[in-house]
């Protein structure tokens, strides 16, 4: 059964970006046909400046969020990160496949390094090494497909490249994943700079989405998008980025299509309107569920525990694999340690 593993990191609220590139996906499609396992990867939110119990938070807010968007624990597999110490295990192992070159290259890096140092802040080694971690992720479950929106395809690619390295130099241990994106939008923008990523962690709240945002928030903001000069309605994701992310949106949330809806409206106010009705709707039964969960605090914590023995389970004997194949002595009690340290001698 083809395996598939993906996460989400706490470091601000979840925003329809998330949803509509990701964990929508996850919940009609991925848990129901693979052996899927989703993460709220916490470790990954240590990576800039943060403040621990807002991190909590968070991790407690996007666990009940994933089970709200429909993951059902029958199904997949949902857990916290740094309740599995084998992530962290494995990364070690694969920062001596990796470069530093290899990480300074990567777009989110060098943009997010960028942002901190402006800010006259500090750049933390674990901001550079993270592309690492997120490669035990996906590998410490020997996951085939990794759904993730467009952000993510260069992260999930060094992945790749690191697993064959792996593989070729100590002996096949780990699947080459692939990444699989959304058809539509795989990348929603932030409302007020429609070039930019719609993303949780910015600071720009009026131009983001967020899942749990009421519907007035959201129609409020909609309405607000900025929209291009020109007053026809085309799909034209360079010229035009502004109408073709309302585009975009509208069509995920409907099951349309961006290029054939922008022939059905002749003004900027109409499809807002319905951009934003259509968004509100999406939410609606999201937002119902998870002030029901909320009220159930223990079910949330219940589905954690069992999803990280689950994923415990699945890890450990991957990350033996990767240690005995890159040259580290196995103790004498992992199983099988006397066979091994026998055949070394
Ligand atoms: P994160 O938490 O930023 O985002 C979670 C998922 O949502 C997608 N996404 C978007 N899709 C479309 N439009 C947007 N504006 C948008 N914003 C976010 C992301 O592509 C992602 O799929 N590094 C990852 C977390 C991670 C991970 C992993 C993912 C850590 N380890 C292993 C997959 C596999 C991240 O920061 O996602």
């Amino acid at each position: 059964m083809t395996r598939v593993f993906s996460g989400v990191k706490p470091t601000g609220h979840l925003t329809l970006g998330n949803y509509l590139g990701a964990m929508r996906q996850w919940a009609a499609v991925d848990q129901h046909r693979a052996d899927a396992l989703f993460c709220i990867v916490d470790l990954h939110a240590l990576t800039v400046d943060h403040d621990p119990a807002r991190v909590r938070r968070l991790s407690r807010q996007a666990a009940t969020l994933l089970l709200a968007v429909g993951l059902d624990p029958a199904l997949c597999t949902v857990f916290v990160q740094s309740h599995v110490d084998e992530h962290a295990r494995l990364s070690y192992v694969l920062e001596c496949v990796a470069t530093d070159g290899e990480m300074r290259r990567m777009i989110q890096y060098k943009e997010k390094a960028a942002r901190e140092r402006e800010r006259g802040g500090s750049v933390r080694l674990s901001l550079l090494t993270y592309p690492v971690l997120m490669a035990a992720d996906i590998l410490v479950y020997g996951a085939d497909e990794v759904p993730v929106g467009d952000d993510q395809a260069q992260h999930v690619e060094l992945t790749r490249d690191l697993a064959v390295r792996f593989n070729q130099r100590y002996g096949h241990t780990f699947v080459v994943p692939k990444a699989s994106l959304p058809t539509v939008a795989a990348r929603v923008m932030n409302l007020q700079e429609p070039t930019s990523k719609m993303g949780k962690s910015d600071d720009s709240g009026p131009g983001i989405v967020y899942l749990l945002d009421e519907p007035d928030v959201v129609r409020k903001k909609i309405t607000r998008a900025v929209t291009d000069s020109g007053r026809e309605i085309v799909y034209d994701r360079q010229e035009r980025p502004g109408v073709a992310n309302l585009l975009e949106i509208l069509a995920a949330c409907t099951g349309g299509n961006p290029e054939a809806l922008s022939g059905v409206y002749e003004s900027y106010g109409s499809l807002k309107k319905d951009t934003a009705e259509a968004v509100v709707e999406l939410l609606s039964p999201v937002q119902e569920r998870h002030r029901a969960l909320c009220a159930d605090p223990g079910y949330v914590e219940g589905v954690l525990r069992d999803g990280a023995e689950r994923a415990r389970a699945l890890a450990r004997p991957t990350v033996d694999a990767a240690y005995r194949a890159i040259g580290l002595l196995p103790a004498a009690s992992d199983t099988g340690a006397e066979v091994v340290l026998n055949a070394a001698r």
